[in-house]
């Protein structure tokens, strides 16, 4: 979709901004005159308060060169942040996307909060963010369910500044697409090979690409993340993603891990089959880190950074392990596999220490569909956030609220490491009591940091995907793209030069 700024506006919908206590925005103030004070009217007719996404429709006002007008509330004005001006733009992308008309003009508002320039970029990113879709398997979609938007206008008196973010931000959109994209596939058709090639792409944006097949991890000595992989037809890829934007040399990396099994059928100690199709999800972690790649070097950021994603599929099988396998990792610790299903830490257990051995990164942050347990704790409102160093968690912390992809910070200690210690093996991958699940899996892969790296673990089992029809406008499809927003951003406040 083309959205460009202008100093003027016109097309088929026009969307104008509202605070809460029914306040029509400066820019609106003239529409309601201009249009002899019809938007006023209406809304005290339809009890419209400028509530955060609530949506007055009005269809061809007179006096305003518009076939239909949309007030759009952006909640208490005092407290609206870009986020709020990014969904008030995602609420107008929603109602027309797909309603006929072509052509939408935004007139964002400055807010108490948010300067001019912010907000018409925000607008810009909000409106991106709505308009995507997933429609490549729907080959029957009816008029009405096809977009019928081309282009929106957002108006400006001085569109430079805003623009300028705007491009920035676009690059963040293409990465975010790019994520949802990978959770979407369905597995028959994004499997470890097949997501790697798509890795493989970002090389024309500059991104060192190394695929790592299984005979490799043999000699390298990745036990636990072929262990998972050994009871698929589909072979298992590790994919090292560099990109290398820092202008002094020798900037040791921040190192971006992640979880990337295809399907997780749960192997031996197989799922229960209600909502396994879930499963198809469950390389969020990597998709997220692959999205935060191709954002980062999009915008040419000046920074090192690589990506490192674990792609396996989690089968049952002749060839599958079984449970009480004892399994050596690449760090040489080994692991007593109780349970099949807790996967994606046998495969983060080679990944993270591939990462830290190959890049000698200052920081490893992994992301990862960890743990059902994180989602009993925190639904689907925040991921949890595991972090061994205070400064590194502040700055999580920070970009996520920035960008509307809330954290929350759970405990680690002593208390729970133990859990995982097992009599025959090095460790246990389960530590068989139903408590602290989510964070017993975070004691687990902390197990392979090494000492003075700094890391954080970020369990988005409850926010990769969506539960059911729950509306978030700049996140239209199951997939959310998760993790990409705050990892471009953390790049951008802590990593760059
Ligand atoms: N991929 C799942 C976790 C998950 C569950 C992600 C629901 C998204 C939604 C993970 O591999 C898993 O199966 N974890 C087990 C761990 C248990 C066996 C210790 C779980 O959460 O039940
Ligand atoms: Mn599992
Ligand atoms: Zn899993």
């Amino acid at each position: 979709m083309d959205i460009r700024f202008v100093t003027a506006g016109g097309g088929d919908v026009l969307a104008v901004m509202a605070s809460e206590g029914g306040q029509l925005s400066a820019s609106a103030q003239s529409v309601d005159a201009a249009g002899g004070g019809r938007l006023s009217k209406a809304m005290g007719a339809a009890r419209f308060t400028g509530g955060a996404g609530s949506v007055l429709d009005l269809l061809a006002p007179e006096g305003v060169d518009y076939a239909r007008v949309l007030v759009i509330g952006v909640g208490k004005a005092e407290t609206a942040d870009g986020m709020a001006v990014e969904r008030w733009a995602g609420h107008a992308i929603r109602r027309v996307l797909t309603s006929g008309a072509e052509k939408l003009v935004l007139q964002p508002d400055a807010l108490p909060g948010v300067s001019k320039a912010e907000a018409g970029a925000h607008a810009a990113l909000g409106a991106r963010l709505a308009s995507y879709r997933f429609d490549a398997y729907r080959t029957k979609l009816k008029p009405d369910q096809t977009p019928s938007l081309k282009s929106v206008e957002i108006v400006m008196e001085a569109p430079a500044p805003a623009r300028a973010r705007a491009d920035k931000d676009a690059a963040l959109a293409e990465g975010v697409f790019f994520a949802r994209d990978l959770v979407n596939e369905p597995s028959n058709v994004l499997y470890p090979a097949s997501f790697a090639e798509r890795l493989r792409d970002l090389e024309t944006l500059g991104v060192e690409v190394d695929i790592i097949e299984p005979a490799t991890m043999e000699k390298l000595g990745m036990g636990a993340l072929l262990g998972v992989a050994q009871g698929s037809a589909n072979p298992a890829r590790l994919v090292a993603m560099s990109w290398n934007g820092a202008r002094t040399k020798g900037t040791r990396p921040l190192a971006l891990v992640g979880k990337g099994v295809t399907f997780d059928t749960g192997g031996i100690s197989i799922k229960p089959a209600a909502g396994m199709e879930e499963m198809k999800g469950d390389m969020g972690g990597a998709a997220a880190v692959a999205g935060a790649m191709k954002a980062i070097a999009l915008r040419k950021a000046k920074a090192n950074v690589v990506g490192v994603v674990a792609l396996v599929e989690n089968m049952p099988g002749a060839n599958a392990q079984r449970p009480g396998d004892i399994v050596t990792t690449m760090s040489g610790q080994t692991i007593e596999v109780l349970n099949t299903d807790a996967e994606g830490r046998l495969i983060l257990a080679d990944a993270v220490w591939y990462a830290q051995d190959k890049f000698n990164p200052t920081a490893v942050i992994d992301l990862a569909t960890l743990t059902g347990a994180v989602i009993v704790a925190l639904g689907h409102e925040h991921a949890g956030l595991y972090c061994n160093d205070d400064d590194l968690a502040h700055a999580i912390t920070i970009a996520a609220n920035a960008e509307g992809e809330a954290v929350w910070r759970m405990p680690l200690g002593a208390g729970y490491d133990k859990m995982i210690d097992s009599p025959t093996a090095d460790m246990k991958n389960i530590s068989g009591k139903p408590a602290a699940g989510s964070i017993v899996g975070a004691q687990f892969i902390k197990r392979f940091i090494k000492d003075g790296v700094h890391w954080a673990h970020i369990d988005i089992a409850g926010t990769a995907w969506k539960p059911g029809p729950y509306e978030d406008p700049l996140s239209p499809s199951w997939a959310t793209g998760y993790g990409v927003r705050l990892l471009n951003r953390l790049v951008a406040n802590k990593f760059e030069e």
